[in-house]
């Protein structure tokens, strides 16, 4: 079965799927995306991710390129005709198609939007779930407003190649004080000497991920203890558990850190418990 794609109005096969080579996110990376998990057919937090969306949107003062309603109808659609109830759901708006120039376009060009969907590969994920992972780290190159979900994710994708290419799952950022930001494509977090949960407090150094607030929600509700800091690679390695958080696994135990083992190189009790009560918390619509 062919996959479909939607672009700007129209659903259409994955391999005719095309965007005009003057769209302002393929030129300038001037755009911002979204991506939401499916699981048995229901979208995961999407009212969070499509609350993200508006507020990245506004940040670069792009319009909505659909209101709500209409927004949610596609996203059912493009998961409807592709046939998947358990993925992700990709959407990109970008601020549109105009003649190359740095300046925001005249007001009347209308952001463009494309939505895809994809299947999960759900035994890779076990997989790394039931081991765990390996990340190391690298300085954070970024710019200074990581808040934003833009679609320039060059920084990122050269850290999570360096990392692949070390033999890491993930790479984790550090900024020029020590502390490590976030991963590359996910939330850091760790269990300290105490048992008690750290992550890094939500600002414009880091992508405030759906998963971490909802695992956030969700630690509350199991009585966790929640410390949002910073921590450095260091009071990492030497940390009772780690793991990374996104909505494409929700939650990967990180064993490995620049090589040495997060307390005996196995997945976390508490991190698996966490995993399991993000289901519990976690709103499906
Ligand atoms: N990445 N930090 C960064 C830099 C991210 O790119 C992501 C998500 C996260 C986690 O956010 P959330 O919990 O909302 O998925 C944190 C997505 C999955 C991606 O780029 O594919």
């Amino acid at each position: 079965m062919s996959r479909i794609a939607y672009v700007n109005g129209r659903y259409l096969r994955h391999a005719e799927a095309a965007v005009h080579i003057e769209d302002r996110g393929y030129q300038f990376s001037d755009g911002v995306y979204e991506v939401c998990g499916l699981r048995g057919g229901f979208f995961m937090d999407e009212a969070l991710h499509l609350e993200r969306l508006e507020r990245s949107l506004n940040e670069l003062r792009i319009a909505m390129p659909r209101p709500l309603a209409a927004l949610r109808h596609i996203l059912r659609e493009v998961v409807r005709l592709n046939r998947i109830s358990d993925g992700l759901v990709y959407l990109q708006v970008t601020r549109g198609v105009a003649p190359r120039d740095h300046p925001f376009p005249a007001s009347q060009v209308s952001p463009a939007l494309v939505v895809t969907a994809k299947r999960l590969n759900e035994a890779r994920i076990a997989a790394a779930v039931k081991k765990g992972v390996a990340v190391t780290t690298m300085p954070d190159i970024r710019w200074a407003r990581r808040d934003i979900k833009s679609i320039s994710l060059l920084p990122n994708i050269l850290a999570k190649q360096a990392a692949r290419e070390a033999g890491a799952y993930e790479a984790w950022l550090v900024d020029p004080e020590g502390f490590v930001t976030e991963g590359s494509s996910t939330n850091a977090w760790i269990v300290d000497k105490a048992g008690r949960l750290v992550t890094r407090p939500a600002s414009h150094d880091i992508l405030n991920g759906i998963t971490r607030r909802v695992l956030l929600e969700a630690a509350k509700v199991e009585g966790i203890e929640v410390v949002e800091r910073a921590f450095t690679p260091d009071e990492a390695r030497s940390a009772r558990e780690a793991f990374i958080s996104a909505s494409s696994a929700i939650i990967i135990p990180v064993v490995r850190i620049d090589g040495a083992p997060v307390g005996n190189a196995e997945p976390g009790l508490l991190t698996l418990r966490l995993r399991e009560a993000y289901g519990r918390v976690g709103r499906l619509t």
